[in-house]
């Protein structure tokens, strides 16, 4: 594998652990001003630094993301339909390879509509889109999208990836379903899940936990964190999964947590440090006593990062019990 291919997935799917926390943003490109997502700026300012990278698309790029962010992008190069629209699986290619370049894209995203009406367009695109990229040393995540017609079994999800890494794709988005291993197994490449619609805080810290046990490096999730109440308590609570090998209830107490503090300090941004109160910044390191610092990892006695949980998501690697892999 090229180097520049190698650098772009590893700033995707962190290689000291092999989990991936994508947030996705891109639902505008055929829903229009999705609920609770009509202002992406506002959404993605307080969310970006607590996710790996961004899946978007060229406009919310341009328009919400600031130019000087680290987070990598991973940006949605297919459309063509909306909601409102005959069907959904008609989608093209919109956006050329140097436009991609010229917006640093640290992946292209793409979806395929397997056993839909314009499934031989999308696979075919998928296939050129993945050679066109590969000159350039640019990741290809298809996403392996469902039509009204098809269920989300693994029969359906493990025929669909398959046939996206075939094509070359080098990470494969689809969602979580009954015998979820099955579909990992017979993937040769990297699997990340998608969150689907709004559901209770804890299902979706559940979800995440079942996919990354499954065999999923990550989730690219949505509607599940903007949508939430509570955004970044929910980014931080799925962020403890994947990236602190938290389970369900640990990431949801911490989330309670989080939402507590909110409330009790309702004018406290929750990502800024107090400068006149440091007493009251609590997602922040305590320079002075360490023993205070719970969420933060005691660089003096790495041991004492460990979590008590005895049911934690399959390891991809050492030292993710530790709490400090959660900060990004
Ligand atoms: C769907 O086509 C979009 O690509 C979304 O990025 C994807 O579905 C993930 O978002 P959500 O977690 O809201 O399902």
């Amino acid at each position: 594998m090229d180097w520049g291919l190698k650098n772009r997935i590893s700033r995707i799917i962190k290689p000291q652990n092999n989990r991936a926390l994508m947030l996705a943003v891109d639902h505008g490109y055929f829903l229009g001003p999705t609920e609770k997502l009509e202002n992406p700026k506002k959404v993605i300012a307080p969310l970006l630094k607590h996710c790996d990278s961004l899946m978007l698309t060229r406009g919310v790029q341009r328009m919400a993301v600031p130019a000087t962010t680290e987070t990598p992008m991973v940006l949605r190069v297919s459309g063509g339909s909306s909601i409102i629209g005959e069907d959904l699986s008609q989608e093209d290619i919109t956006v050329s390879i140097e436009d991609a370049i010229r917006l640093n894209a640290s992946a292209l995203a793409m979806s395929i509509f397997v056993g839909s009406k314009y499934e031989y367009q999308t696979i075919v695109n998928l296939g050129k889109l993945v050679s066109e990229a590969e000159r350039y040393g640019i990741p290809v995540l298809a996403v392996t999208a469902v039509g009204k017609e098809l269920g989300k079994d693994a029969r359906y999800l493990s025929l669909a990836c398959r046939v996206a890494a075939e094509q070359g794709a080098h990470i494969v988005k689809t969602y979580y379903c009954d015998n979820f291993e099955k579909v990992v197994q017979s993937c040769p490449v990297p699997i990340i899940v998608a969150g689907g619609k709004k559901i209770p805080e804890r299902d979706a810290l559940q979800l995440t936990y079942n996919a990354i046990k499954g065999g999923a490096v990550g989730v690219d999730m949505g509607r599940n964190i903007w949508q939430s109440e509570n955004p970044v308590a929910m980014i931080r609570a799925v962020r403890y999964i994947v990236h602190g090998n938290a389970n369900v209830e640990q990431a949801y107490q911490l989330y309670k947590k989080l939402v507590n503090e909110k409330k009790n300090n309702p004018k406290q941004n929750q990502n800024q440090p107090n400068k006149n109160n440091p007493k009251q910044n609590q997602n922040q390191p305590n320079k002075n006593n360490p023993k205070q610092n719970q969420n933060q990892p005691n660089k003096n006695n790495p041991k004492q990062n460990k979590t008590k949980n005895q049911s934690q998501p399959k390891k991809n690697n050492s030292n993710q019990n530790n709490p400090q892999n959660v900060q990004k």
